[in-house]
């Protein structure tokens, strides 16, 4: 039987994905071990696979058959714009995509001034100004930290990810407009979703019983 290969986005996705395959059975006792630096871990009972991928890559991985599965953010998903099929919503890693920025720049955004937005997601940026508002904006592709953007003067406002709103409410910011609730998500490649159906659905069914415990 060949591996059923996943692509995990690293960090905490990727540990609680690891947990939830450990109450399936699916265990991997070198992925436990916190001071490793193995990217890669075998389940030879399973023939299951898991890989740690930067998050913005696990979409690529996923639609060039490289990994069959994938689990990585909405946020990633809707950014990277792959041709993959997103299969199931994991329920956790749950926050929202936000413009955000002083509450001064709220008038901006409602009277449709041509205005500077600062995000690690520009596509996103761009589709939400562009499709749902209308809006003309410049978009100016950060790579982190993009909250101090509309505070050094680099943009009126961001597109970023809010969680627990500590990062916005410690830089004296504010949630302006919400574009989209995010959490994590199984993807699939499109012929994976074929060849391997019966292993794939088994798996999601499993997990999906245990996110709903
Ligand atoms: C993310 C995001 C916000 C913060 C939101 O950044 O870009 O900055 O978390 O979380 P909160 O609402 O709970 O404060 P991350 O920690 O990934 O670092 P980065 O800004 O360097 O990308």
């Amino acid at each position: 039987m060949r591996y059923l290969t996943f692509a995990l986005a690293k960090g905490r996705l990727a540990k609680k994905t690891l947990a939830l395959f450990e109450q399936m059975g699916i265990t991997c006792e070198e992925a436990k071990d916190p001071d490793t630096r193995k990217l890669i871990f075998t389940n030879e009972e399973h023939k299951v696979r898991f890989f740690l991928a930067k998050a913005s890559d696990v979409p690529t991985y996923v639609e060039y058959g490289a990994a069959d599965c994938g689990v990585v953010g909405k946020d990633t998903i809707l950014e990277e714009g792959r041709s993959i099929y997103e299969v199931m919503d994991l329920g956790f890693g749950k926050c929202r995509m936000c413009v955000c920025g002083p509450a001064s720049a709220k008038e901006l955004l409602s009277k449709n001034e041509i205005i500077r937005v600062a995000s690690k997601y520009p596509n996103i940026a761009t589709t939400y100004f562009r499709e749902q508002k209308n809006q003309t904006v410049e978009i100016i592709k950060l790579n982190g930290s993009v909250e101090l953007a509309p505070i050094v003067g680099l943009s009126e406002v961001i597109v970023d990810i809010v969680e627990t709103g500590s990062t916005l409410r410690e830089n004296g910011l504010d949630v302006l407009e919400e574009i989209c609730p995010l959490s994590a998500r199984v993807v699939v490649n499109r012929v994976s979703l074929k060849m391997e159906h019966e292993r794939i659905r088994t798996i999601l069914d499993n997990m999906n019983s245990l996110i709903k415990e």
